[in-house]
């Protein structure tokens, strides 16, 4: 696996690749692996000949009170994983690399941005858009792909490739979950034993969901009432949203019809949490 932390000989390595034709897959993170991120990499690897991993914690996609500074790193682990699970090319930026002075230019997807997530983290997406482009723009892959556990970050990526026309295919990959059901996530490793056994609650209120919908249920608001109980019961549990949105353009919908998004977020003590499950016509309990 070669390791790249400069952009010039990065893409006259992909230069090379993409004159003997090879078919090229993007893998982005910011590092901090889990198997959520190896699930995208395996996936990479059966579908392309060259997978590339970044990682890089993003600046601009934090706000001014968010967790930059603590986000969890540990790039000696991160790249023997890569290895491991089969990857040819880590690249492995720094902000100065990626954001040198007199950097100006943003890529931003209006109003799709500004929901769930957005609403609460604002500027965040167009920081991850930007970055997304900027690597885009440097890997050029044919395929790039994301987690299903960011379902509004994956919906906002595909608005952006589809209105920019940029050439890269976006695959969405199914949610990794732990034993215990909560979705692996870098920030897991903030929460105490205790908020551990709190953060199942995501997990249960959307089984909830599940169940109700399967059942016949098709009033969204019914559904978030007994979600919410579920979630509430936990102590240190504070909603940040419980939505059940459009899986298109992610507005709120009045009658569960076709798919459907339900998204929550839920912050235990400090640590913020997001989970989300499709609602499909044919899904049964
Ligand atoms: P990060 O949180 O490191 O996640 C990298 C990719 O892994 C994202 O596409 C995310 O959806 C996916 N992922 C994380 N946890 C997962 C899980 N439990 N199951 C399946 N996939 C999972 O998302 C980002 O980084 C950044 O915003 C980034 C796209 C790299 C831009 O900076």
């Amino acid at each position: 696996m070669k390791v790249y932390r400069s952009i010039k000989p990065l893409i006259e390595e992909i230069g090379r690749l993409k004159r003997k034709q090879k078919s090229i897959g993007l893998v982005p993170t910011m590092g901090f692996l889990h198997e959520g991120h190896l699930s995208l990499m395996r996936r990479a690897r059966r579908d392309v000949a060259c997978v590339v991993v970044s990682i890089y914690v993003n600046p601009i996609q934090f706000g001014p009170k968010e967790d930059l500074r603590k986000y969890p790193r540990d790039l000696r682990r991160d790249t023997d994983l890569c290895r491991e699970v089969g990857a040819d090319i880590c690249f492995i930026p720094d902000t100065r690399t990626m954001y040198p002075d007199g950097f100006s230019t943003y890529v931003n997807v209006e109003d799709l941005g500004d929901t769930l997530c957005g609403a609460s983290r604002p500027g965040h997406f167009k920081g991850v858009t930007t970055v997304v482009a900027k690597l885009f723009n440097i890997v050029r892959p044919d395929t790039a792909y994301f987690g299903q556990k960011d379902a509004q970050q994956a919906i906002i990526i595909k608005r952006m490739v589809a209105d920019l026309n940029m050439p890269v295919k976006i695959k969405v990959v199914p949610i990794v979950r732990e034993r215990d059901g909560i979705a692996m996530s870098s920030r897991n490793i903030y929460l105490s034993p205790d908020e551990r056994k709190e953060a199942v609650s995501l997990r249960r209120s959307l089984d909830l969901a599940r169940v109700l919908y399967a059942n016949g249920e098709r009033d969204p608001r019914e559904i978030i009432k007994k979600m919410r109980r579920a979630i509430l019961k936990e102590k240190d549990a504070k909603i940040d949203y419980l939505s059940i949105v459009d899986l298109k353009d992610l507005k709120d919908i009045n009658r569960i019809s076709k798919n459907a998004l339900v998204a929550v977020a839920v912050k235990i003590g400090k640590t913020r949490l997001i989970d989300n499950v499709i609602l499909s016509n044919s899904q049964t309990a």
